[in-house]
């Protein structure tokens, strides 16, 4: 069965069961400071879990696409992804266990086909520090329903998975309680950790067998459901929302019993043809095959790389095509941080060329039937990943051969640090090439790291009190300072005395710099006075400066780079961003160098304001 398949007929049979169909919430979450992305369908329906009246009624159902990023150290493993969809539906005071078990478990069986002998299912044991019973009621609900198919299903505790990993399952067995781990939900996971105010239960989860040759003994223990192994796979969970935790960390009953289920639409439909590898469906295989044709190599031997890659540039197109641009802050950066991991993965597979382009296509055409309402920007995915993977290809060469130099003695955190802070190269893309290319890391690498990150902290908090004086620097640092003040008297002048005002000419030496620049009046004492301070508030907030490689149209179209002479640049250009990627304080076409934070500028000291030429002033000034 198709993934495609598989959620018509998830909705169709839901509606069939009075299940009111509602659209799905953005994955990328504008305005929500507890959580960057929906991560699963009941996020966005939390007011009416706690009893706000929906407009739909009681009974609702949807596939809703989520993200987390949380498992995402997972992904090379067989079943999961960082983007998936979630079948849901949700019963807001409504139908209450029996009918939901009765719902899923006809679907499986009835609409998807799979064997009711492959189904195993989990209940919570309950808590005494809280007074939750064992839901024996979920358990004999289930007992019933597999007896109705001719399953005499036993009952047994295994409490911990590690328990489970020991005594694994006996025949015969089939419903198993665990302890809140693994079957109490809330958005903060187990029962300790539920957040206050929040909805929550016990839920049953329910698990497809794929057969015990599956089960990786040695390195999982023994096979039970929720064992790390490859031979149960959960299919769906079925919260049961009878709780909201209280400002004293207790418990107290809803007075609206709800029902929250979630599936992985991903997996059912593995399930649906008894596959235990994800990747193998509709939604990813496309993929997986483009990519062998791409790198010539084999997914049996290459499986893990090929898995993180396809599922970090679906991941990155369904986030791009809801308008999502890679940057360097919040949901931007964790996008740019799964579209570098997938290449840098593909340079594992041999693919050192631009590649997005090829693959792109494959992704886009398994959305197809997911309306525009929710992939607004569908139509611009392929520009602006092709232009993140041109730009951070440039930035990769650049740091691996820097690591390359530096592979013969092993590799330290303080120059982990170095190529990331001097050349852009991420600390995790080091020690993930680290361990590629056989480099030794020392031991203490992370704490060396974080020492001298610490230590460039402090110089640039020392440097931008002004206590280290000119003369300490060689002369190309200097210049390099004065360029980057120079970006910034650019930025302040178009701030704060003429919005229209660009550059006319610049001459720098190690002592000073000299801005030439279009205005039409002489500057008046207190203006100059409120350029200064401008300029030595952008360097004590110690901004980050960056700069990337784009084609000229991007840079001036997109990025709204400033820039004096666009028709005699190039068609590939370096574009300088000071402070935020997303809301810059300043941003040029340059070719640099300039310092990696305002911080170590100094102190700012304008020297003479003067006319240079009809309509251009002339700004010399110091660093002190
Ligand atoms: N909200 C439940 C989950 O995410 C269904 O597993």
């Amino acid at each position: 069965m198709k993934a495609s398949e598989v959620r018509q007929k998830y909705l169709e049979f839901m509606k069939s069961k009075g299940h009111a169909q509602i659209a799905p919430a953005a994955l990328v979450l504008e305005n929500d400071p507890t959580t960057l992305f929906t991560g699963s369908g009941m996020q966005p329906l939390m007011p009416y879990l706690l009893g706000k009246k929906h407009d739909k009624g009681t009974r609702l159902t949807n596939s809703q696409p989520c993200l987390r990023l949380q498992d995402i150290d997972d992904i090379g493993d067989p079943r999961h992804s960082t983007v998936f969809e979630m079948l849901g539906n949700w019963s807001l005071g409504d139908y209450f266990k029996e009918e939901q078990i009765r719902n899923y478990f006809t679907f499986l069986t009835k609409e998807i086909g799979l064997k009711p002998e492959k189904i195993y299912v989990t209940c919570f044991i309950g808590s005494e520090k809280y007074g939750i019973p064992r839901d024996d009621e979920a358990a004999s609900i289930w007992q019933k329903v597999f007896a109705e198919v001719g399953i005499e299903a036993e009952i047994a505790e295994i409490d911990t998975a590690e328990n489970g990993d020991k005594r694994g399952i006996k025949p015969g067995e089939r419903i198993f309680f665990y302890n809140d781990k693994e079957n109490w939900w809330s958005r903060g996971g187990g029962i300790e950790t539920t957040p206050i105010g929040d909805p929550c239960g016990p839920d049953s989860e329910v698990f497809y067998d794929f057969g015990e040759d599956k089960q990786d003994v040695e390195k999982y223990g023994q096979s039970h459901p929720a064992s790390d192994g490859a031979r149960f796979m959960e299919i769906g969970n079925q919260v049961f929302m009878q709780y909201r935790r209280k400002e004293d960390g207790t418990f107290e009953e809803l007075e609206q019993k709800n029902v929250d289920f979630g599936s992985g639409l991903e997996r059912v439909t593995a399930a649906s043809i008894d596959s235990f590898d994800i990747f193998q469906i509709s939604l990813l295989k496309p993929i997986i095959d483009k990519l062998t044709e791409i790198s010539g190599k084999e997914y049996e031997s290459n499986t893990s790389e090929m898995r993180i890659i396809a599922d970090h540039l679906r991941g990155a197109y369904l986030l791009t095509a809801q308008g999502l641009v890679p940057s360097n802050k919040q949901q931007g950066y964790a996008l740019r941080r799964i579209i570098r991991r997938a290449i840098l993965k593909a340079l594992n597979l041999g693919i050192e060329q631009n590649f997005l382009e090829e693959i792109l296509p494959s992704i886009a055409e398994n959305y197809k039937d997911l309306p525009d309402s929710i992939l607004t920007n569908r139509d611009d995915v392929l520009n602006v990943l092709t232009k993140e993977e041109q730009a951070f290809r440039r930035t990769l060469n650049r740091g691996i051969k820097e690591l390359g130099k530096l592979k013969e003695a092993g590799l330290t955190g303080k120059e982990i640090f170095m190529l990331q802070d001097t050349y852009g190269f991420p600390m995790e893309l080091s020690v993930e090439e680290a361990y590629r290319e056989n480099i030794k890391l020392s031991e203490n690498w992370r704490e060396e790291f974080n020492a001298a990150l610490e230590e460039q902290r402090n110089r640039s908090k020392t440097a931008s009190k002004g206590m280290f004086k000119g003369g300490l620097e060689d002369h190309g640092e200097m210049s390099t300072k004065y360029h980057t003040a120079t970006h910034l008297l650019l930025a302040a002048i178009q701030k704060l005395i003429d919005p229209d005002s660009y550059q006319r000419g610049s001459n720098i030496t190690s002592e000073r710099m000299r801005l030439d620049f279009a205005c039409d009046h002489k500057l008046e004492k207190e203006e100059l006075q409120k350029l200064e301070d401008q300029v030595n508030e952008w360097i004590q907030a110690d901004l980050p400066v960056q700069f990337a490689e784009y084609d000229k149209e991007y840079a001036r179209n997109e990025l709204k780079a400033h820039g004096s002479f666009w028709d005699k640049y190039p068609e590939k250009l370096t574009v300088y961003t000071i402070g935020d990627f997303d809301n810059p304080t300043s941003r040029e076409v340059c070719g640099g160098p300039h310092v990696e934070h305002t911080g170590v500028l100094g102190h700012f000291k304008i020297q003479k304001e003067e006319a240079s030429s009809a309509g251009v002033r002339r700004i010399k000034a110091i660093l002190e």
